[in-house]
């Protein structure tokens, strides 16, 4: 296979997921790629891609791959314990990501804190914040949607998420904005360094609001169930606690805010398609995974590490090396999806790996589907004819998914 791909045209000049093409039209530069093989060297990022579903699948699964960071060929080094400051002794001493067997563990006794009760009750802190922001938009007759609502959403669910008091928001907000900075490896280091000293910032904050709840615990809240699972599991320590909201801001804002704006987007392109998604929300969640099929937003998948020198999908890996996968390169493939460039909120997802699948299956798939149904919901209840005001430009500069700069809508109020 190797040798094959020596006498293709190089794969880069074919997908380029950083070029406005592909921010356009991603379908043809996917297919190009998963037509190279099941794994393909892709020079410009040193990395391999994993392209093929069964493949991610069995990598979510089995998690032959390492999830952390300082794996990485081209990571700075492993921080020491004794030179930790709070950001590292939350993300490596306490890592979700690095070590299989803790992150099982604290996958299974964090459960709790995302039971049925917690979860609904976290949906039911958010739903009037997102009315309310609806609220203040007023009457205009145009806004940017990314700007007015977008933004805000992810800020207003961890907080509540978390029970973050209101006294807060102000310092939390920066790192809920350049979180994913702090291990993002495309990035100057400069500006990795900067986003971490927000987080450092933050988790003094998370202390202080920790103690402030010990002292007065709440019911069915989530950042109270975790101190009881605190003084139930000598395993899990107030550091786990930190860890795990810092990774629930990790995971979540970014996703969100691009979630938003292409579910948004996408409905404001097929009005046709709203009521049906909004007919309840079972009905959306399978709307939002035809959404974010539709846009193929991801430029990068998710990466993972090489744990030693081995074969993989009939490649020479080496230790160290970055593999991407890949999952969104199969959304607008014609043999998976018929007529892929058409959106339906009604078609079949079998299986439906939106938010992963396995041990690291998303911890906030429901909150995350909850809070952009309520979004949807009202948007289209205070702007039933809401219509797109042009055709939003697409914004190079996030490394991760295809966004816009603007989303401009008309209330045609
Ligand atoms: C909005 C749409 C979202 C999508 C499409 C999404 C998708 C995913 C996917 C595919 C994974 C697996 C990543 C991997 O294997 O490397 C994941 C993991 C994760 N997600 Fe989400 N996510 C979303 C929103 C959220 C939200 C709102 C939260 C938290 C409030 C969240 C928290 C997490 C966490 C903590 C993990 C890591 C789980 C672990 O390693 O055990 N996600 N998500």
């Amino acid at each position: 296979m190797a040798q094959e791909a020596t006498a293709q045209e190089p794969i880069e000049t074919l997908f380029n997921p950083n070029s406005m093409e592909y921010a356009l039209d991603p379908g043809p530069q996917c297919l190009a790629l998963a037509e190279r093989g099941r794994l393909v060297w892709y020079a410009p990022w040193m990395c391999w891609i994993m392209t093929r579903m069964p493949d991610i699948m069995d990598c979510w699964k089995h998690e032959y791959l390492s999830s952390d960071f300082y794996d990485w060929e081209f990571a700075p080094p492993r921080p020491k314990e004794e030179d930790w400051n709070n950001f590292e002794r939350a993300l490596v001493g306490h890592s979700l990501l690095a070590d299989p067997g803790h992150h099982r563990l604290i996958r299974k006794i964090t459960s709790p804190a995302f039971s049925r009760n917690v979860v609904d009750n976290i949906n039911a802190a958010i739903e009037p914040d997102i009315i309310k922001l609806f609220d203040d938009l007023g009457q205009p007759e145009e806004f940017d949607y990314i700007e007015q609502v977008a933004r805000h959403i992810p800020f207003i669910s961890i907080n509540r998420m978390v029970g973050i008091p209101d006294k807060y928001w102000d310092q939390i907000k920066q790192v809920v904005l350049t979180f994913t900075e702090t291990w993002n490896p495309t990035i100057s280091e400069e500006r990795r360094q900067k986003a971490q000293e927000d987080s450092n910032r933050a988790i003094d904050i998370l202390f202080e609001v920790i103690a402030e709840r010990r002292a007065a615990p709440q019911q069915g809240d989530f950042l109270s169930t975790l101190l009881k699972i605190e003084q139930e599991n000598e395993n899990f320590d107030e550091w786990d606690i930190v860890t795990l909201i810092l990774a629930l801001i990790g995971a979540g804002a970014d996703t969100t805010l691009v979630a938003q704006q292409w579910s948004a987007y996408a409905f404001l392109k097929n009005p046709d398609q709203i009521s049906p998604a909004l007919e309840s929300t079972e009905a959306f969640s399978n709307a939002f995974s035809e959404i974010m099929r539709w846009a193929a937003n991801s430029k990068m998948g998710f990466a993972r590490y090489v744990p030693e020198d081995r074969e993989l999908l009939g490649e020479q890996v080496k230790k160290g090396q970055m593999v991407l996968m890949m999952p969104h390169l199969k959304d607008r493939d014609p043999s998976v999806f018929a007529d892929p460039e058409r959106f339906d909120v009604r078609r079949e997802f079998n299986p439906d790996a939106l938010f992963g699948y396995g041990p690291r299956f998303c911890i906030g798939a429901a909150l995350a589907k909850q809070q952009l149904y309520l979004t949807m919901r009202e948007l289209f209840r205070h702007f039933p004819n809401a219509s797109l005001v042009e055709e939003p430009e697409r914004d190079l500069e996030d490394h991760n998914s295809i966004t816009f700069k603007q989303l401009r809508v008309k209330t045609n109020i």
